[in-house]
């Protein structure tokens, strides 16, 4: 019992990691952004992809051993679209992140990235996107853990 509400505890702690991340990430990003601001961008996306491995893993061992048992899930259609959904997010985060990585090299040198208004707006539109998937999850774990479908 103690292992089952430890794995659900990080569970839902990766997942409010995750939104702190986003929009932390969000309100930093402005065409005039300062070297620390892209510092505190560069940091929270390497938050995020730590509390997205930590949610993948405690929620694959909810499936196989503290959940309501493999089958149950497997033919459940709240969990075929949560995951649907968190495959959309897993998406929707490749592009922020490799930009962010790009950065690492003028961060180092002490350089603050060049971001043009385009480019800013196609990164606060993939993340907005994943912080709406981010709401819908819950409802659809809430949904699948009562509701065999
Ligand atoms: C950002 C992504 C995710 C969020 C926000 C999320 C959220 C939640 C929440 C809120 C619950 C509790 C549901 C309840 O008891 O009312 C839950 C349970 C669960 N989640 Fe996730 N989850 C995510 C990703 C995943 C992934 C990727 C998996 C599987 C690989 C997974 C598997 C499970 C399982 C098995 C449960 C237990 C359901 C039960 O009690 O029967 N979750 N999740």
């Amino acid at each position: 019992m103690w292992n089952s509400a430890i794995v659900a505890y990080f569970h839902y702690l990766g997942f409010m990691l995750a939104f702190a991340a986003l929009i932390v990430e969000l309100f930093n990003l402005k065409p005039d952004i300062t070297l620390e601001q892209a510092k505190k961008v560069a940091f929270a996306d390497i938050v995020y992809g730590l509390a997205a491995v930590t949610i993948l893993g405690t929620g694959v061992l909810r499936v196989l051993y503290f959940g309501k048992g493999t089958a149950y899930y497997m033919h459940n259609p709240f969990f075929l679209g949560k995951m649907a959904v968190f495959i959309i997010v897993s998406l929707l985060s490749l592009y922020p992140t490799i930009t962010f990585i790009l950065w690492f090299k003028d961060l180092q040198k002490g350089e603050a990235p060049v971001l043009e208004v385009s480019k800013i707006n196609i990164l606060s539109g993939m993340i907005k996107g994943e912080l709406l998937s981010f709401t819908i999850l819950p409802l659809l774990a809430a949904i699948m853990a009562r509701i065999s479908g």
